[in-house]
């Protein structure tokens, strides 16, 4: 464990807690956090000066219009992309340039594309191989391992609202159900931190809510932080603790979902400028 210390909150992050919910935890102790995270190709810069914070039992989205480099930001994070420029820290331990398995295994979890789970496989048995694979144990002698942590897939599927099609095979699911299979199949691994990017993509607008529900529930139950990035405002604005928005590379506002609507900046960044966010009670604008 490294003894170096915290780096200090930006600026930004400091003005934006005492704008933060009350329903957001006042936790002093960061789980993860980057120090003037910058990353650039050639000539463009994708994550410039990036400096951020996310609490424990946090829900924490990070918006922005296409390329304004959300998924470069999470690459880096999770330890596909190294950073020309900063550093990242979990649990006070410096991870930059760790490889991806390291800072999984560290504790950092994400969901996956579909194509993670074995379609051939049943609902329950997929989360049986990750809860497997998380104990260490090894997979070829008993590959469809009826048994091994069956009550705990179970639990874990109860949790996303699954439990009544464990044993459906992956295959015939539905979009949505995937989605949220691919939830307890990243917290089979019990993660300090999950990072979920773009989560939502290509789901109904009500299966969007009903996932973004059940992450905000998990992440009351469980403890666990998660940093998400999301296209759909309503989704943003309804469950997330607090929201940090990023423009061509740079964090340009932070803050709670009121304070993100009201930003000059944002909206100008969103709309070109002169336009509010809709909200449910403005009936009179
Ligand atoms: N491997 C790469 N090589 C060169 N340029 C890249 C690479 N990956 C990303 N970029 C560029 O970096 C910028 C940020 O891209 P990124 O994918 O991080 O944006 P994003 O915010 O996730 O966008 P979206 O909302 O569309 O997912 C874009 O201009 C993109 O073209
Ligand atoms: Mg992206």
């Amino acid at each position: 464990m490294t003894t170096a210390s915290h780096p200090p909150a930006s600026q930004s992050a400091t003005q934006a807690r005492s704008e933060t919910r009350s329903e957001a935890p006042p936790s002093p102790s960061p789980v993860l956090e980057t120090r003037n995270l910058t990353k650039a190709f050639g000539g463009l810069v994708a994550v410039d000066d990036v400096s951020f914070s996310l609490q424990a039992g946090e829900l924490l989205a990070l918006i922005g219009p296409n390329g304004a480099g959300k998924s470069t930001c999470f690459n880096m994070l999770m330890g596909q992309l190294a950073p020309t420029r900063g550093a990242v820290w979990l649990k006070g331990e410096n991870i930059t340039g760790m490889n991806p398995r390291k800072v999984w295994r560290k504790g950092v979890g994400r969901t996956f594309q579909i194509t993670a789970t074995y379609a051939s496989m049943t609902v329950g048995e997929n989360v049986q191989m990750a809860l497997m694979s998380h104990h260490h144990r090894i997979l070829s002698i008993r590959p469809r391992a009826h048994r091994l942590y069956r009550d705990e897939a179970l639990a874990l599927l109860e949790m996303v609202g699954m439990a009544d099609q464990a044993e459906r095979h992956c295959a015939v699911l539905a979009y949505g159900d995937l989605k949220r299979l691919e939830l307890a199949i990243a917290l089979a691994h019990d993660p300090a931190v999950l990072l979920m990017d773009e989560p939502t993509a290509g789901m109904a607008p009500r299966e969007r809510i009903r996932l973004m529900q059940l992450t905000a529930e998990i992440v009351e139950n469980r403890g666990v932080s998660v940093l998400f990035t999301e296209h759909d405002m309503d989704v943003v604005f309804a469950h997330s603790h607090r929201i940090m928005v990023l423009n061509r590379g740079q964090l340009i506002a932070e803050g709670n979902a009121e304070a993100i609507r009201n930003d000059p900046r944002v909206q100008e960044v969103y709309l070109g400028g002169g336009t509010v966010f809709a909200q449910e009670d403005a009936a009179d604008a």
